[in-house]
């Protein structure tokens, strides 16, 4: 299926870039032994996995790092020994399901640098841990960011100016068949982010995932507890090595279908007025 739908932004993965490097790294490292043998707390604590720590730490201008092997298990980590006992600790609402059970699938940005402004003014004592759980930007935003985040940034725009310019756009929107929270912000930033949250009627993300699964095209739907009730949508993700047909191929589905829920809801009003208008003969009738 064409990736519309997993984290591989960058497509390091489908490129088959990471696995090259995986690969040359393992050929440099002829004696790296696979396993870890031990808890890090015994044997477990490699040269190279320190090795791994100290780079990280470098690449995000960090004291120093720690390696943990999910996103899950590090916020655990951090939940379960950095707060104290009469410690408060302030998050923000859309934070992810692993802490909490709405997190944001927005595709929008944390305003951070506000944020911690704001801690700082609020405890001028530095007696605040600020805390950042970061999954999506790595490599898109910042000094680090490769080469490929320009196509996925061409493949965003290209997205985003097929579909809100469409010509049966507005009138889905206004229909209330789909919604895209960020339709008047993607632009506006210094770089778009790749997650498009298409908010459908309730109960119709899934058949709009379906619709979009059986031409080829990999997305999720998305329902509560992870959005709020009321939010389920189809989360599409824009990858670097979309390629522009496919991209319009997406777009062109997804507002066949809305055309066709658009139709089926007029039907639908033209009905309940015909059936109003029938009730009202008889009233007169009586
Ligand atoms: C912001 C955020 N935190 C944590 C996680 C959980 O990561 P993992 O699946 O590695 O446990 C995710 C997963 O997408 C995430 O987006």
């Amino acid at each position: 299926m064409v990736d519309f739908g997993s984290n591989d932004t960058l497509s390091l993965t489908s490129s088959g870039v990471l696995r090259k490097a995986f690969l040359d790294e393992i050929a440099r490292h002829p004696d790296f032994e696979v396993g870890s043998r031990s808890t890090r707390i015994f044997e477990g604590s490699t040269k190279y996995l320190l090795d791994l720590e100290d780079h990280m730490a470098q690449f995000h201008r960090a004291e120093s790092a720690l390696f943990l092997p999910s996103g899950y298990e590090a916020n655990v980590a951090i939940w379960s020994t950095v707060p104290q006992h009469g410690d408060v600790v302030v998050y923000d609402e859309y934070i992810h399901a692993s802490i909490h059970d709405v997190y944001s699938m927005d595709g929008d940005v944390a305003p951070v640098h506000e944020m911690l402004k704001l801690t700082k003014e609020i405890l001028p004592h530095g007696n605040a841990v600020f805390t950042i759980d970061e999954a999506h930007s790595n490599g898109l935003i910042g000094d680090n960011g490769e080469q490929r985040r320009t196509r996925l940034q061409n493949n965003i725009q290209r997205f985003y100016e097929k579909i809100t310019g469409h010509s049966e756009w507005a009138k889905c929107v206004f229909g209330g068949i789909l919604s895209l929270p960020t339709q008047k912000t993607w632009h506006t930033g210094s770089f778009q982010t790749p997650i498009i949250p298409l908010i459908t009627e309730l109960g119709q993300a899934t058949k709009l995932t379906q619709k979009l699964h059986e031409a080829g095209y990999q997305v999720n739907s998305v329902f509560y507890p992870i959005v709020p009730r009321d939010k389920e949508r189809v989360r599409l993700v824009i990858h670097a090595d979309n390629t522009t047909a496919q991209i319009d191929e997406v777009v062109d589905l997804i507002m066949n279908w809305s055309r066709s829920r658009l139709a089926d809801q007029l039907k639908r009003s033209n009905l309940l007025v015909s059936g109003e208008d029938m009730y009202q003969d008889v009233a007169f009738s009586d």
